[in-house]
């Protein structure tokens, strides 16, 4: 007989819980929130995920010492060391979603489902943290073959899904709401999402605006570039990474900057970060969202404790410490393979013999001078690809 009214009991209050998380309202999320700590600190659960700024790594997969990469550190690290915007361009290659740089044959990462899978993991070991991806898709593959990659890596289920194809700024639930719900994902897509197909793969431009992108000038203006709802009211991302270019058989080629690294990833004055987001704040009277750099490790923490402030929160205690690829030159490195991020590396993108400064930089001048310096193997291979692109312009560092 004792121990029945313990059952009893049990009964009543499994039934009573059930019954709160099955008709959720306002209050009952309210008393029911969890999540103390979000993305690193309590002060912003209760903020919208629609005012938070968050860092972000343009080509993140594209890790190493070749001319089209823009990263020194793998995506794991990217994310330990507190990147949380990740940015991937998608190409078809043997029936498979793969991450390349413009085109397969110049700059390879391997598929998207063993990226997605890593990320899979983090997010499994860190369940106060919200991780935004950004797909760029300039081959237009359907939502749904993204889907069954997002299916097999179990993100499917970790995506946040809005209420419609396009929410405005104020409508973003806290991080804290994000967290409680298991909703720690958020994905954009560029071009070709269809909210019918795969509603948690989000239309970007409906919902986010971007400035100028594969900008060769460092007055970063923060002007509109791309949007198709309102700046006003949508999220904003604003593309802090400098490009040279330079001519490959009539083709403009973008390349990552590194002579002015930097500078482009530093706090203040002209070309920097910082000068950047004023620029930014100074036009739309708020945070950026999102601030996308190359070489995010460059500087140190730099970048991050300009975010850290911008969110008004304490610097981040963990110590960013610079790849060689990012501090050496943009030329060879088979090493790049080394890393174990590359896969199915075709090399042709190896460019040797590439001018450099004494300190290693690549000598962004004496590239766009003399182009025939930029030595690669199976040169014309490259070339035919690009042409083979029929793009007007092979944005290498799109
Ligand atoms: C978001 O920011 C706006 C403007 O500063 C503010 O009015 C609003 O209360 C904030 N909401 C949340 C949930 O962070
Ligand atoms: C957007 O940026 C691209 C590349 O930087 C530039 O060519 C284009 O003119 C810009 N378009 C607008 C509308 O600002
Ligand atoms: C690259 O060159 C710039 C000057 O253009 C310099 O400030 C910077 O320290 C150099 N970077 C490295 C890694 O040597
Ligand atoms: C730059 O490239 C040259 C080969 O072109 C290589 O010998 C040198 O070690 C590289 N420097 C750095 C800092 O990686
Ligand atoms: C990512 O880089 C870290 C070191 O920065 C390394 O320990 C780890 O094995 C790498 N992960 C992969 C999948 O290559």
């Amino acid at each position: 007989m004792r121990f029945l009214i313990p059952l009893f009991l049990a009964a009543i209050t499994s039934t009573a819980t059930r019954s709160i998380l099955a008709h959720p309202t306002q209050s009952d999320n309210q008393n029911q929130r969890r999540a103390t700590t979000c993305n690193g600190h309590a002060e912003l659960c209760d903020k919208s995920y629609g005012n938070v700024t968050f860092l972000g790594t343009h080509n993140s997969y594209a890790v190493g010492g070749e001319v089209a990469d823009n990263q020194g550190w793998n995506v794991t690290r990217q994310l330990n060391d507190g990147i949380r915007l990740l940015q991937v361009q998608t190409h078809l290659l043997n029936q498979q979603i793969n991450l390349c740089h413009s085109s397969c044959s110049l700059q390879s990462s391997g598929p998207l489902s063993t990226y997605l899978s890593t990320l899979s993991t983090w997010l499994l070991a860190n369940p106060t943290e919200i991780v935004t991806l950004l797909i760029t898709n300039p081959d237009t593959i359907s939502p749904s073959t993204f889907g069954a990659d997002f299916v097999s890596a179990g993100l499917d289920s970790l995506a946040y899904t809005p209420a419609s194809t396009a929410i405005s700024r104020d409508e973003w639930p806290t991080l804290g709401a994000m967290i409680d719900q298991g909703k720690r994902l958020v994905v954009f897509m560029d071009y070709n999402a269809d909210f019918g197909a795969v509603p948690y793969i989000i239309d970007e431009f409906s919902n986010v605006f971007e400035d100028a992108y594969d900008t060769t000038s460092q007055d970063f203006p923060c002007t509109v570039n791309r949007t198709s709802g309102s700046p006003e009211t949508t999220l904003m991302l604003t593309n802090h990474y400098l490009d040279y270019t330079t001519t490959i058989f009539g083709i403009q080629v973008f390349l990552s900057d590194k002579s002015k690294l930097t500078t482009t990833n530093s706090a203040t004055g002209y070309g920097s970060i910082g000068q950047g987001v004023t620029n930014c704040v100074d036009q739309w009277k708020r945070n950026p969202n999102f601030v996308l750099v190359d070489w995010y490790d460059s500087n140190g923490n730099t970048p991050f404790d300009l975010v850290a402030s911008l969110n008004g929160v304490a610097s981040p205690s963990n110590t960013v410490t610079t790849s060689q690829f990012t501090s050496g030159n943009s030329t060879s490195s088979s090493s790049a393979s080394g890393t174990g991020t590359k896969a199915a590396s075709s090399g042709t993108a190896k460019a040797t013999g590439t001018a450099t400064s004494s300190s290693g930089n690549v000598s962004s001048s004496s590239l766009s001078a003399a182009p025939a310096s930029l030595r690669i193997p199976a040169f014309g291979t490259l070339a035919l690809t690009l042409l083979g692109t029929a793009l007007g312009v092979a944005c290498v560092a799109v």
